[in-house]
């Protein structure tokens, strides 16, 4: 280890090799990661990172003198590093726009400890407990605020909010599906695809073909099912899914969206009416009362028909309304990112291309 005693690190080589790491550091920083989204490239990243220290470690063992150069490679990554990670806690905790906005300290530096309290599926209690500290704007990631302030669900997600879904919606990457679509052009055609399955017309053919279902489960009910065999049925009606497939077999471009809409359809189409009737249930369950007014309500309707349900049911109508309000199918989440002019929300100003939840 001869270059150790002539050169303890403090060579005109060695701390070339730090300058360069840290400006190479600030470069990255504000050059480029500090502008724009990177999660979606988080992986391309990496990989030139390794590459380019791969490099500069298998360049520097193969000079004369390797240990020594081995030792300047070591600095101008671990500068490079050292300057990098600073730079970007420095400008979240001092510099960045939304520092006014209280919350966690770590979660100004990092999502990771937002991640690791939810780390046992209960973010709400999670948000509820910074809510009763911070008040109705909390700041929960470094480019993140959220808010509880009732004026949120128009502000966001109203018709004429300029907000887009944030970064979180590219959960399906390299597929597309509808409810993930960011781009709001693109969200409006996809979306003409599903409107074909869910026209006034196609909801009263499935209604049809439902009630041949309802009819053949109240025979069950009634103890009179014939081997539990599904009946028959004649009619063949296009659905959202033969829309769908429609539109991959036109354009093979448009494959990928298919995968991701068929993970919407089948999650989308029941989980959420699974927890609101989890919801009715068990408030009907804890007041009685009002299970028996609906009971009342309900004798002598045609409770296959929906318009008659919604024409003579109104107090069910009632209970399904506040059940939907009481058990929100997405308590957490649903997160959206300001446009250029940014937002405003009970008179508080939010910056843009920040993300709220
Ligand atoms: C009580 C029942 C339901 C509730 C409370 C509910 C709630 C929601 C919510 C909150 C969203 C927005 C999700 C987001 O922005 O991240 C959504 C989107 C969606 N839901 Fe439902 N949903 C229900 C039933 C259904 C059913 C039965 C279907 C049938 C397939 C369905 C299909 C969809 C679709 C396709 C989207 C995406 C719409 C778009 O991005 O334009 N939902 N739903």
């Amino acid at each position: 280890m001869k270059f150790i005693n002539l050169c303890p690190f403090a060579c005109d080589l060695c701390k070339n090799a730090v300058i360069l790491g840290a400006l190479s550091g600030l470069l990255l920083h504000h050059g480029f990661f500090i502008k724009g989204e990177w999660h979606l490239l988080a992986p391309t990243v990496a990989v030139a990172h390794l590459c380019a220290f791969g490099g500069i470690a298998c360049f520097s063992w193969m000079l004369a003198e390797p240990s020594h150069n081995f030792a300047i490679a070591f600095l101008l990554i671990t500068s490079y590093f050292a300057t990098l990670t600073s730079s970007i806690i420095t400008y979240w905790v001092s510099f960045h726009r939304l520092r006014k906005f209280p919350g966690p300290r770590l979660a100004q530096v990092s999502k990771l400890w937002h991640v690791w309290k939810a780390r046992h599926s209960r973010n709400y209690s999670v948000l509820q407990n910074l809510h009763s500290r911070y008040g109705d704007f909390v700041h929960t990631g470094p480019s993140e605020v959220t808010v509880f302030h009732p004026d949120v669900f128009m502000a966001i997600d109203g018709p004429r909010s300029s907000c887009i879904k944030a970064e979180w919606y590219d959960l399906l990457h390299p597929q597309m599906a509808l409810v993930t679509a960011r781009d709001k052009g693109t969200h409006a055609n996809r979306r003409r695809q599903w409107n074909q399955g869910f026209s006034a017309k196609a909801l009263e053919q499935y209604e049809a073909k439902f009630r041949v279902h309802i009819e053949h489960l109240e025979v069950c009910v009634a103890g009179d099912a014939q081997g539990g065999k599904l009946p028959q049925d004649p009619r063949r009606v296009p659905d959202v899914a033969h829309y769908l497939m429609e539109d991959a077999r036109a354009s093979a471009n448009h494959s990928s969206w298919l995968t991701g809409d068929s993970i919407l359809a089948v999650v989308a189409g029941s989980e959420p009416t699974v927890v609101v009737l989890v919801g009715i249930f068990r408030e009907l369950g804890r007041n009685p009362t009002h299970a028996a007014r609906i009971y009342q309500e309900t004798r002598g309707v045609d409770l296959s028909d929906p318009r008659a349900l919604l024409r003579d049911c109104r107090y069910l109508e009632a209970v399904i309304t506040e059940a939907l309000r009481l058990y929100p199918v997405l308590p957490t989440g649903g997160l959206r990112k300001t446009a250029a002019e940014g937002l405003a929300i009970g008179g508080v100003y939010i910056l843009n291309y920040k993300s709220c939840i």
